[in-house]
């Protein structure tokens, strides 16, 4: 059976565009032909299902407690993409211990057939809920836009998944620039950094304009994409999308495809 990718979108520093990168970009490759599952992973705070404008009755916290299954939980969003909600306000959320993340490893694995990509939009910060969604991905996107904070914790949540977990794949995204050249600029200078302290060598992914399309598709709970589809983050966005199908014969690493495929002993030690 064909193995899911998966892709996790962060950012260190909150507030940068995470959700609506994550939700626009699962919008966008659905449109590429692709069946797509958005998981919020900001496990305390759900925000996808608010820019979706879904109101969801089950959510991962029903799966985790065994009251629901995967497939009884998850929802249908803007073309036909999967969304997997978090809980709102429950706080013993935001720290999920071994057994639970096995187990939302394991329900992944059962819903392997059903989707091409799941992509994974992690909450802000560096807590372990965020750290381990990275890891277990096989694309890391990291948000960053072009305030000095952006940088610095983007960063930030980097080093921590080199020194800590050796991971050295990252894919950056610009978000918010108000053009091409300021958003390479920020980018070179992340890398710069990235290279000369920690030897980790970045993929510069693009750039999202900085577009008052995003903030009225928000409050109207839609996606950009999918309420104004010629706007420049719409096709900014569509552009990344492509772009990231274009690598997706990336060489696997040791990640969630590669724990789907293993008994979970041994993704325990590979990978927790
Ligand atoms: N490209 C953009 N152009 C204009 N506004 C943007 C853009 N990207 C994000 N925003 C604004 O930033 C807000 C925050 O975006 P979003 O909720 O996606 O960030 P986040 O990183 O997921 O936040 P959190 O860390 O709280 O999860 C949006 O509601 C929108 O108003
Ligand atoms: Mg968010």
């Amino acid at each position: 059976m064909k193995p899911i990718r998966t892709i996790a979108i962060t950012s260190g520093k909150g507030g940068v565009g995470k959700t609506n990168v994550a939700t626009n970009l699962a919008v966008a490759l659905r449109q590429l032909g692709e069946n797509v599952l958005i998981f919020d992973g900001d496990l305390g705070l759900s925000n996808v299902d608010v820019l979706l404008g879904l109101v969801p009755k089950y959510n991962i916290q029903h799966v985790l407690t065994g009251q629901k299954r995967l497939k009884d939980v998850i929802v249908e969003g803007p073309q036909g993409i999967k969304v997997l909600s978090a809980s709102s306000g429950i706080q013993e959320m935001t720290y999920l211990d071994e057994f639970q993340r096995l187990k939302v490893l394991e329900e992944f694995e059962d819903y392997q057939g059903e989707i091409d990509t799941l992509i994974i939009d992690t909450g802000p910060g560096i807590s372990s809920n965020v750290t381990f969604f990275c890891i277990t991905a096989q694309n890391i996107i990291v948000v960053i836009s072009p305030e000095p904070t952006a940088v610095t914790d983007g960063y930030a949540l980097i080093k921590v998944l080199f020194t800590k977990y050796q991971e050295k794949k990252f894919k950056i995204l610009v978000n918010s620039a108000n053009n091409a050249s300021e958003a390479l600029t920020v980018f070179r200078h992340l890398s710069e950094t990235a290279e000369k302290f920690l030897q980790v060598s970045l993929d510069y992914l693009g750039f999202l304009p900085m577009d008052e399309a995003v903030q009225k598709a928000v409050r109207a709970q839609r996606s950009f994409l999918d309420a104004y589809p010629e706007a420049a983050a719409s096709k900014s966005i569509l552009s990344i999308a492509g772009r990231l199908q274009e690598d997706s014969l990336d060489s696997l690493k040791g990640s969630l495809q590669l724990i789907l495929g293993n008994p979970i002993g041994e993704a325990r030690d590979v990978r927790l």
